[in-house]
């Protein structure tokens, strides 16, 4: 389903994502990732709080280099292609239909050397969870994955397995509507979450997100 439908002569804020690519340059590299919004819709275009996520794994105030991670509602793949080019061992996932866009994205952008650093693959948020190890990542990133309220509670469920006490978790958000604070709301629930980096042109918040210890009834 696409998030923004399609038009042919969209709003300016919105052209760019009809182009067939977009250029970044993070981790010393120069990145073109594909688009094809018409075909595959949100899942093939780049999206503002992929490019903010990527700035702020940039900035290193979460050590990426050595660490073993997973991505969640990958679309294009920028995120988990950066964090493999700082060094995290990735498995960048998404549905069924973004796979082999994603899988030409991720071979097209890392280098010879890097390619065995990141693995594409499949995870629908609450299915077939039992596939990836639980709490088995050292850190989880998502980049504009919260915004269908349907998915939010196979979300939480996702990241309550993929998370031991000891992951972070980052994602960055668009918060387009109220109900995507509902989100934050039961995030908060079952983890610590702090705000740690606003980018204030693309309106894109990132939050960190780390499973709160078990409750203690006494
Ligand atoms: C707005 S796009 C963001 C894509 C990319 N992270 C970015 O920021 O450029 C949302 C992504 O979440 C994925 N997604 C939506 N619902 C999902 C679900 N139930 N399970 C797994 N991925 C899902 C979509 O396929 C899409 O790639």
């Amino acid at each position: 389903m696409a998030l923004v439908p399609y038009v042919e002569n969209p709003l300016p804020a919105l052209s760019k994502l009809q182009n067939s690519s977009a250029e970044f340059r993070f981790a010393n590299h120069d990145l073109r990732l594909s688009q094809d919004w018409k075909k595959l819709g949100v899942a093939a275009v780049v999206w503002d709080a992929a490019v903010v996520l990527c700035m702020y794994l940039e900035l290193g105030e979460v050590e990426v280099n050595g660490k073993s991670a997973i991505e969640l509602g990958a679309g294009t793949g920028l995120v988990g292609i950066v964090a493999a080019l700082l060094g995290a061992k990735m498995t960048i996932t998404d549905r069924e239909p973004a796979l082999d866009f994603l899988s030409a994205n991720v071979k097209a952008n890392l280098p010879a050397d890097s390619q065995s650093s990141a693995v594409v693959s499949e995870l629908t948020w609450g299915e077939g969870l039992e596939r990836y190890p639980a709490g088995g990542y050292d850190l989880v990133l998502g980049a504009d994955i919260v915004y269908l309220e349907d998915t939010f509670e196979p979300l939480l469920q996702t990241l309550e397995h993929l998370c031991s006490d000891a992951t972070v978790v980052l994602l960055s958000c668009k918060i387009r509507y109220e109900r995507d604070t509902n989100f934050l709301s039961m995030l908060k629930q079952r983890f610590g979450v702090e705000e740690v980096y606003y980018e204030k042109q693309r309106d894109i918040h990132v939050y960190k997100a780390q499973k709160l210890p078990p409750r203690r009834d006494l």
